[in-house]
């Protein structure tokens, strides 16, 4: 159902459901996106903790239609954009036909398979996490994102922890059936429903919505998975942003 949503998106409209923040996107104005959200969000950290992509591997999850992964072929040797829409990849490719250092990898909606254990150096997602059906799933991926890093390479990517606040039980009834008739492609009546149930109608989807992910459970997978965290920000919040290193060995 994952990639059924993300192809009908990408079909749709790739751009806005890639980044909602704008409605009148052109190629021009989505790749100087990507390029602000690379310097905003990802060279600050580099920056920071003094490190360099140069002649180096990595590896970005859900690539969408390349917004960023532009940004990172032209600093990294090697690029590996993985997504599991192949409707984005195909407009990825499209939007970058001479990229020749970029591998995109049609991903299988649950691992990071066909990519070598410790084979990358960096490893990066950006509002991919957050739109997990669940808080395991989320999980999977992170396990799977320390796995093909290398020991002593670098993670960054964002995931959303807010807090759900509890439901009752009508409420939790009626997300059951925008659930349902989404999952049966009655997408009209499933928007109907939420409209209805006074909730956002793009909310509609696990896909979409996904489910919000506890710091503290974040940081014992990530520990366990041989990560050592150097820096969170925006726990609680829809941005949560974390920073670390995958341990050298012996889990030390
Ligand atoms: C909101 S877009 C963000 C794209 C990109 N990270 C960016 O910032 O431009 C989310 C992307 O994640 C992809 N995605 C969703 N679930 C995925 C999964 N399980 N594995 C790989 N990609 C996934 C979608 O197909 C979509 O292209």
């Amino acid at each position: 159902m994952m990639r059924r949503d993300w192809d009908d998106r990408a079909r749709k409209e790739a751009f806005h459901y890639i980044a909602t923040w704008r409605q009148d996107w052109d190629p021009d104005s989505f790749f100087r996106s990507g390029e602000e959200d690379y310097q905003r969000l990802v060279e600050v950290f580099f920056r920071r903790w003094q490190w360099q992509p140069d002649r180096k591997a990595m590896l970005e999850l859900g690539c969408g239609a390349g917004r960023m992964t532009r940004s990172f072929a032209r600093r990294f040797a090697c690029v590996y954009a993985c997504d599991i829409s192949p409707e984005m990849l195909r407009r990825a490719k499209t939007l970058l036909p001479a990229a020749d250092n970029i591998v995109w990898l049609q991903g299988d909606g649950k691992s990071l398979a066909g990519v070598g254990a410790n084979s990358v150096d960096f490893v990066f997602s950006y509002i991919v996490l957050q739109h997990m059906p669940t808080e395991a799933l989320a999980f999977q991926y992170v396990r799977e994102m320390l796995r093909v890093l290398k020991p002593e390479g670098a993670f960054l990517f964002q995931f959303n922890s807010v807090r759900e606040p509890t439901m009752n039980r009508t409420g939790r009834l009626a997300w059951g059936v925008v659930d349902a008739l989404w999952t049966i492609r009655m997408n009209r009546a499933s928007r109907a429903v939420a409209s209805w149930m006074g909730w956002d109608p793009e909310l509609a989807g696990k896909s979409w919505r996904g489910a919000s992910v506890e710091v503290d459970r974040m940081l014992e997978v990530l520990w366990s998975a041989e990560g050592a965290v150097q820096e969170m920000s925006g726990a609680g919040t829809p941005m949560t942003w974390c920073w670390g290193m995958k341990r050298a060995g012996n889990g030390r």
